[in-house]
């Protein structure tokens, strides 16, 4: 099918750029003419595995292309995704002015029945929202429908999770655009389910705060384990055999932060306060999460005792791994905390230290994950990148002046950590 999705963000990108490896034709639209002129030459705005490889390869094919017109994007296809950032506003709330500017500049450009699909994050009824803004600004007077269509793809994992889903959500308002969403998806293998469209808009906000509230709850359960002498991995893979359970998501650490987890809790908290309902549950999730850097900040100060004029190692500035997002990074939110007490930082990431460059300043980047050690008085870890796990401990351990590891992502193995000479503190262990 022809399929336009306006906005080449993380979601967008990767939208289209997966529709096109599944056959269908695509033009991505995006109002940032450098953007579309780097995608145009080849190259990648975001690091993103798997990605960059399948954008030449369908952009070779023809099955994939460039523009910053929305006009053309709108002529050259039947159905419109919409993919733009909806940041969040000073109270929480949503900022909605890029999608209603996007439904404006559609409805201006239609001459002919379109679908036009939400894909960005949105509270619920924006759809409706949407529907009237088109329905206004449309000269034409041409049909359209609205879809809500969420994604739930994760960073540093998004090709796999696009081409891959466990589950692919339409919300609808009339059953016309059923037929042709399903067709879009039909490569892909996954249960489309069909719903109003505010029980699809919903659905994103619900996953996203369901997952960040497990994560908060194996955090508050990594205290009550540091306080008993448990093991929080172990409690982890005892609950999460149970299927009812399942163990993904319960890793104890730093907390979670990135462009979507601490932006969609706030929003939903707002959304069910404008609904009349305290979402208590909720506020408290963001809670923990604020107090699990706390306590880990604090455990780097009980040890150390002063940080001034002491230098720390920091292995991570990602929000995670296999990504270059710094935003909202939990890491980088460490590394501000520990310059705040006085100490210098020595610091690396894979993938993340150019874009970690812009907002973390008057620290050592090293390129060499085995090299930032030298000279520190500790070591941090600070994201889960799988690849810390081959450090050289050993070197590590004789370049530190002492052999202090703070391991805020649970990465190494107590036992060996303490036959190698390390004095090992990480979380709920
Ligand atoms: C999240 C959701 O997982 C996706 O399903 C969703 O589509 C996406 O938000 C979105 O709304 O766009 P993402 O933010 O890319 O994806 O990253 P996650 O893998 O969910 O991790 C979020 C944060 O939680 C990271 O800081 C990570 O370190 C942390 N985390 C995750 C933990 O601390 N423990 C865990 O067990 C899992």
């Amino acid at each position: 099918m022809k399929l336009t999705i306006i906005g080449t963000g993380y979601v967008g990108l990767v939208t289209g750029t997966c529709f096109a490896e599944a056959g269908h034709r695509v033009v991505c639209v995006d109002s940032n003419e450098d953007k579309v002129n780097v995608l145009k030459a080849g190259g990648m705005p975001i690091y993103e595995p798997g990605l960059a490889e399948l954008v030449r390869k369908n952009v070779a094919a023809g099955r994939l292309h460039f523009t910053s017109s929305t006009p053309e994007g709108v002529e050259k296809s039947d159905v419109i995704f919409i993919a733009v950032p909806t940041p969040p506003l000073p109270d929480g709330a949503v900022d909605l002015s890029f999608i209603e500017r996007v439904a404006r500049d559609i409805a201006g450009a239609m001459t002919s029945y379109k679908i036009v699909v939400d894909k960005s994050t949105v509270p619920v009824k924006t759809g409706d929202k949407v529907a009237e803004t088109i329905k206004r600004y449309c000269k034409a007077k041409v049909e359209f429908d609205v879809v809500s269509n969420p994604e739930f793809l994760r960073e540093g994992f998004a090709v796999e999770d696009f081409m891959k889903p466990d589950r692919v959500v339409v919300g609808v308002r009339t059953p016309r655009p059923v037929a042709a969403m399903k067709q879009i998806y039909e490569p892909f293998d996954a249960p489309v389910l069909v719903t109003d469209i505010n029980s699809a808009e919903l659905i994103k906000h619900a996953a996203n705060s369901f997952l960040a509230l497990k994560i908060s709850y194996i955090n508050a359960l990594s205290v009550v384990c540091e306080a008993t002498g448990a093991n929080v991995l172990e409690v982890a893979n005892g609950i999460g055999l149970d299927a009812r359970i399942g163990r993904r998501f319960l890793e104890a650490g730093l907390g979670f932060g990135g462009s979507c987890f601490p932006k969609d809790l706030s929003a939903f908290i707002k959304i069910a306060e404008q609904l009349g309902y305290d979402f208590r549950l909720l506020k408290e999730v963001q809670r923990i999460n604020a107090e699990q850097m706390d306590r880990f900040v604090k455990k780097i100060l009980d040890t150390m005792w002063v940080l001034k004029d002491k230098t720390i190692g920091v292995l991570g500035l990602a929000f995670k791994q296999n990504t270059d997002d710094v935003r909202l990074s939990p890491a980088i939110d460490l590394c501000q905390r520990l310059q705040k007490e006085g100490a210098k930082l020595r610091v690396h990431d894979p993938q993340a230290m150019e874009k970690a460059k812009a907002i973390l300043t008057g620290v050592t980047y090293v390129e060499d994950m085995n090299a930032v050690a030298e000279g520190c008085d500790a070591l941090v870890i600070a994201t889960e990148w799988p690849e810390f796990k081959q450090l050289d401990l050993e070197k590590a351990r004789a370049a530190l002046t002492h052999p202090i590891l703070f391991d805020g992502r649970n990465l190494f193995d107590l036992a060996e950590m303490e036959q190698l000479g390390f004095i090992y503190k990480s979380v709920g262990r």
